[in-house]
C-alpha cells in the first residue's frame, strides 16, 4: 500500500484534508489544520488515560499484547531470563546491545563500586517509624539523593547522566535493604563488593552475625530472574512519569522518586502487595466462588489480573510460575500458590474474564514467591522498583536524546464556568460546592 494517508472531510466546512499516516499513527499536530473558521484553534485529540496515544518513539522494549510477546532491545524475555544476569540485561536496556565479556566485567565493577550510600542517609532513614511503608521510605531517600549530588542537574551532559545512572542502579538495593533492616530494628549491613547484584542485596537484607554472607544459589538466581522480568515495560505509568517529570530537565533522583510514587499505586506496581492481601482474605479454595461473584458484580477487582496492553497471558507471569517451583524447593511450598492457581483456573474459564481478556499479569504470582523468600507484602513493590529503576533510566535517557521531545505539557477540554465577575462574600448565593 503506497497511499499512506487519511483523507478527512470536515462536514462543518466541506473542506477536505490529507493527513499522512506514519507507523500506524497520525500526528496530532496535523489535526490542528482542521479549523471551523478563522480564529479557530484547530482540532485536538481527546484521549483520557492515553488509551490510544503514542507519547514517544522508543527502541527499548517491544510488547505485542495480543500475542503475549515481550522483548528487550529485540531479545525475547524468555531467552534473557534463561541466560543472563540482571546487570547484563541492565546494560542491554541502557546501551542497546548485550555487553562483551570485557564490557560486562567493567559494568559489574562500576555498579559494585557505587553501591555505598552517604552515611547521612542513615540519619533520615532512622527518622521513619518502624512501620513506615517501605515505598514511602524509598521514594523519600531517592529524592534526597538529589541533594547529595547537585551536579546531577546537568542532564544535558552525557558523562554526568551516566554517572547518575550508575549511582542509582547501584544504590537502589542498598536503600531498599536499609529500609528493610530499619523496620526490623537491625543494624545496616554494608554492601559486599565480592558478591553479585542479587547476592549483595540478599547480604544487606539477611546477614546476621556471620562474618561472610553465603547466599542460597537457587534463591539468588530466582531474584536475578525476577529482576530481569521487572526491568522495563515500555510506556507504563511509572515510565511515563519518568519521561514527563524528566522532560522538565529535573535531576534523575527527583525524577525517579516520581516514578517510585507512580509505581506504588495498587493499580500498578502496588498490585503485588494487594494480591497477597487478597489471597489472605480469600483464605481457602472454598471461598473462591464467593470472591469471584463479588468481582463479577463489580464490587472487587481480581488483583494481579488484567493489563492495558496484554490481552493474552503476560509472558512474565508464565516465567514467574516456573520460578515459584524452584524457590519452593528451597523454602517449602507457599500454600497460597494453590489458592492462586485455583483462582486462575476458575477465572480463565469464566465468561466475565474471557470476554474482557483478563489474564494473570506480572503481579499475580510474584508476591507468593517473595513471601516464601521471607519478604512481607509491604516490601514487595520495593522489589519491583529496584529493577525497574533500570527501565526508568533507559526511558529517561532516550527521552532526553530525542530531538522531538520537549517539556511534556498536555492540553485539556475546558468544561468549567464561562467568564464571570467577582462578588463580595455578603452577596454570594448559597451554591453546592464542587466535590474535592
Ligand atoms: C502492572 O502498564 C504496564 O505495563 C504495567 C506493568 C509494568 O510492568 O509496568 O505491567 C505492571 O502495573 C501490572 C498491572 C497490575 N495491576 C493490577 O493487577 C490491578 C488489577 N488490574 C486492573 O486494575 C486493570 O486490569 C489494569 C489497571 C491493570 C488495567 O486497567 P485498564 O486497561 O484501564 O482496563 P479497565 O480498568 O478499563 O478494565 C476493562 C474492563 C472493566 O470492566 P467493564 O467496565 O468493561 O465492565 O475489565 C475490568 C474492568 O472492570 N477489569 C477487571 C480487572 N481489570 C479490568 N475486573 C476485575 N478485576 C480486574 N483485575
Amino acid at each position: 500500500m503506497d497511499n499512506q494517508t487519511l483523507t478527512i472531510t470536515d462536514n462543518r466546512t466541506q473542506q477536505t484534508y490529507t493527513i499522512p499516516i506514519w507507523r500506524g499513527t497520525i500526528r496530532a499536530m496535523d489535526l490542528r489544520r482542521i479549523k471551523a473558521g478563522a480564529g479557530d484553534f484547530g482540532l485536538m485529540t481527546y484521549d483520557p488515560a492515553f488509551m490510544n496515544t503514542a507519547s514517544c518513539q522508543s527502541a527499548i522494549t517491544y510488547l505485542d499484547g495480543d500475542k503475549g510477546i515481550l522483548r528487550y532491545r529485540g531479545y525475547p524475555i524468555e531467552q534473557l531470563a534463561e541466560n543472563c544476569t540482571f546487570l547484563e540485561v541492565a546494560y542491554l536496556l541502557l546501551h542497546g546491545e548485550l555487553p562483551t565479556e570485557e564490557e560486562l566485567a567493567y559494568w559489574n565493577c562500576e555498579i559494585t563500586h557505587h553501591s555505598m550510600i552517604h552515611e547521612n542517609v542513615k540519619k533520615f532513614m532512622d527518622g521513619f517509624h518502624h512501620d513506615a511503608h517501605p515505598m514511602g521510605i524509598l521514594m523519600s531517600t531517592v529524592a534526597a539523593l538529589s541533594t547529595f549530588y547537585p551536579d546531577a542537574r546537568n542532564v544535558a551532559d552525557p558523562k554526568c547522566r551516566r554517572k547518575q545512572v550508575v549511582r542509582l542502579i547501584a544504590k537502589m538495593p542498598t536503600l531498599a535493604a536499609y529500609a528493610f533492616r530499619h523496620r526490623l530494628g537491625l543494624p545496616y549491613i554494608y554492601p559486599d563488593p565480592e558478591l553479585s547484584y542479587a547476592k549483595n542485596y540478599m547480604n544487606m537484607l539477611w546477614r546476621r552475625t556471620e562474618p561472610k554472607y553465603v547466599a542460597n544459589e537457587v534463591l539468588a538466581r530466582a531474584l536475578e530472574v525476577l529482576f530481569i522480568l521487572h526491568a522495563d515495560h515500555e510506556q507504563n505509568c511509572s515510565a511515563s512519569a519518568m519521561r514527563a517529570v524528566g522532560s522538565s530537565t529535573a535531576d534523575p533522583y527527583s525524577t525517579a522518586a516520581a516514578s517510585i510514587a507512580a509505581l506504588s499505586g495498587p493499580l500498578h506496581g502496588g498490585a503485588n502487595e494487594e494480591v497477597l492481601r487478597m489471597l489472605d482474605e480469600i483464605g481457602s479454595n472454598d471461598n473462591i466462588p464467593g470472591f469471584i461473584a463479588q468481582v463479577k458484580e463489580g464490587k472487587r477487582k481480581l488483583m494481579g489480573f488484567g493489563h492495558r496492553v496484554y490481552k493474552n497471558y503476560d509472558p512474565r507471569a508464565r516465567i514467574i510460575k516456573q520460578v515459584a517451583g524452584e524457590v519452593f524447593a528451597v523454602t517449602g511450598r507457599n500454600p497460597k500458590i494453590d489458592i492462586a492457581l485455583e483462582l486462575e483456573r476458575i477465572a480463565l474459564s469464566d465468561d466475565y474474564f474471557i470476554t474482557r481478556k483478563l489474564y494473570p499479569n506480572v503481579d499475580f504470582y510474584s508476591g507468593i514467591i517473595y513471601e516464601a523468600m521471607g519478604f512481607k507484602p509491604e516490601e514487595f513493590t520495593v522489589l519491583f522498583g529496584i529493577p525497574r529503576t533500570v527501565g526508568w533510566l533507559a526511558q529517561w535517557q532516550e527521552m532526553l536524546q530525542d530531538p522531538e521531545q520537549k517539556i511534556a505539557r498536555p492540553r485539556q477540554v475546558y468544561t468549567g464556568e464561562d467568564c464571570r465577575d467577582f462578588a463580595p462574600a455578603a452577596l454570594r448565593g448559597q451554591k453546592e460546592p464542587a466535590g474535592i
